[in-house]
């Protein structure tokens, strides 16, 4: 990227946090609570809305809780939060036992917070403002009673404005798995999200390219209908790893409308991804001494 470019974007970071020009303050991480033991925080994040940064969160949960771990995802989209329908937990409520929101379960195990599980009705809009959006993020992390989890996965706000740069400030994040679909990639929107991760110094997972392909259901072969994936292209320029692609797959989208995501996710989808993750995990555990969060 050029160099000007990067400058302005630093600007932009540094305006949405300071409102005026400045170096990025160190993170201000919430303490975890006495129910909580959360060993890796892991976010998903994408330089917009739409392009699938939900659907991976819920890959990459999904995979790792049929690895095994203790798993949790943080809904911290407050104001579009799809989670708990494409967990199966549409229509569910949290409760919350001595001043702690207790997170929802789904049927394999992974523990749920969200906006929607607090809101009398699920339809309600969340017409808040943005202090009180990254209130209600700071709250799912230090005042729920997560219990013993090795990772918990945040379906970040969409975008680089400040909600987002409160997640980053607010919760202890080991990395970013970034999200974008094939327009995105020849555009800014990857380079606001790496730069938005690098001036708050999280590491950047690594990059993956939704929507990247059409499979016909005849013959299997398949269609790009942006033109062929720029994804090594684009992790190249911007430094950063290459974890992988996914395809259009009707079947998945319905699966995340019906609630019926979990149990239908075909093995195998985003397996590079979920190793980086847990590689990154296990090499935060031997510099922390193995001695947890
Ligand atoms: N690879 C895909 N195949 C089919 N549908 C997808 C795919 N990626 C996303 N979708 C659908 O597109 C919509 C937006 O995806 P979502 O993950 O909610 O995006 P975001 O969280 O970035 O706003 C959802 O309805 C989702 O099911
Ligand atoms: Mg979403």
């Amino acid at each position: 990227m050029e160099k000007s470019e990067q400058d302005r974007l630093r600007e932009e970071v540094d305006e949405v946090l300071h409102g005026s020009k400045g170096a990025a303050q160190p993170p201000q991480v919430e303490e975890q609570n006495a129910c909580s033991n959360v060993r890796h925080v892991i976010g998903v994040v994408s330089g917009k809305g739409g392009v699938g940064k939900s659907l991976v969160c819920g890959i990459l949960a999904v995979n790792l809780a049929r690895r095994g771990a203790r798993v949790g995802i943080l809904d911290a989209d407050i104001t579009g939060p799809s989670v708990p329908r494409m967990m199966g937990l549409a229509g569910e409520r949290a409760r919350a036992v001595d001043e702690l929101l207790v997170p929802n379960r789904t049927a394999g195990g992974i523990k749920v917070m969200s906006a929607n599980l607090v809101l009398e009705h699920e339809s309600d809009p969340v017409l808040w403002r943005g202090p009180v959006v990254a209130g209600a993020i700071k709250q799912f992390w230090s005042e729920c009673a997560w219990g013993e989890l090795d990772y918990l996965l945040v379906d970040m706000p969409p975008g680089t404005g400040d909600v987002a740069l409160t997640v980053f400030q607010s919760l202890p994040v080991d990395g970013v798995v970034i999200v974008s679909s094939p327009q995105d990639l020849v555009q800014m929107v990857v380079g606001k999200a790496v730069n938005m991760a690098n001036l708050m110094q999280v590491p950047v997972l690594g990059l993956v390219e939704n929507m990247a392909y059409v499979e016909c259901p005849h013959c299997g072969e398949r269609i790009y209908p942006y033109g062929p994936s720029r994804l090594a292209e684009t992790a190249e320029a911007f430094d950063v790893e290459a974890l992988g692609q996914l395809g259009i797959d009707p079947a998945l989208a319905a699966a995340c409308d019906d609630g019926t995501f979990e149990r239908a996710l075909p093995e195998g989808l985003l397996a590079e991804a979920t190793d980086t993750v847990v590689r990154v995990a296990e090499f935060v555990d031997a510099v922390r001494g193995g001695t947890g969060a």
